[in-house]
């Protein structure tokens, strides 16, 4: 019997929950429910089950990574400005070992200098930045095509 692999765990880190707050010419004007709403729906179309965490708690966040083993098939990661410096999240990520894709809505690469560095980037299969909410759809493909494979 060939196993399923179509659950997605779709992560949102520090301060995401704040979207529809936040300077929509880098953030756009969706807020994070409204968001999730519509990576679910992509997710749906693509034959994928996307579940959501969210904190603003980096041990949170660290610990949903510790407790994916069987419950997820791959990740998708918007860790906020974790990306950048959180070698914690980077350790967990890689204890997780589930392919992940990071995404960002914003053009990380030609912002402040500092938000160029992902930490978590090596460890991801793909990363999707300045596309805003359509970037989850490329990323949910990604992974589509990195679990059938
Ligand atoms: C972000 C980019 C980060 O640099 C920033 O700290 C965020 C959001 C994005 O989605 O564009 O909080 O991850």
């Amino acid at each position: 019997m060939i196993a399923i692999r179509n659950r997605i765990e779709v992560m949102h880190g520090v301060n995401l929950d704040q979207l529809g707050r936040r300077d929509p010419a880098q953030y756009g004007t969706l807020t994070l429910d409204e968001l999730e709403v519509q990576i679910s729906s992509a997710a749906g179309e693509l034959g994928l089950d996307a579940r959501f965490f969210r904190s603003n708690h980096e041990g949170e966040f660290v610990e949903r990574l510790h407790h994916l083993e069987g419950l997820a098939d791959g990740l998708v990661l918007n860790p906020g400005a974790w990306t950048h410096y959180s070698y914690a999240i980077r350790d967990a990520l890689e204890l997780a070992g589930l392919p992940a894709v990071e995404v960002h809505l914003s053009d990380v690469d030609s912002r402040e200098p500092w938000r160029r560095k992902s930490v978590i980037r090596e460890l991801c299969i793909a990363r999707v930045a300045g596309k805003g909410p359509a970037g989850y759809r490329d990323a949910l493909e990604r992974l589509r095509g990195e679990l059938a494979g």
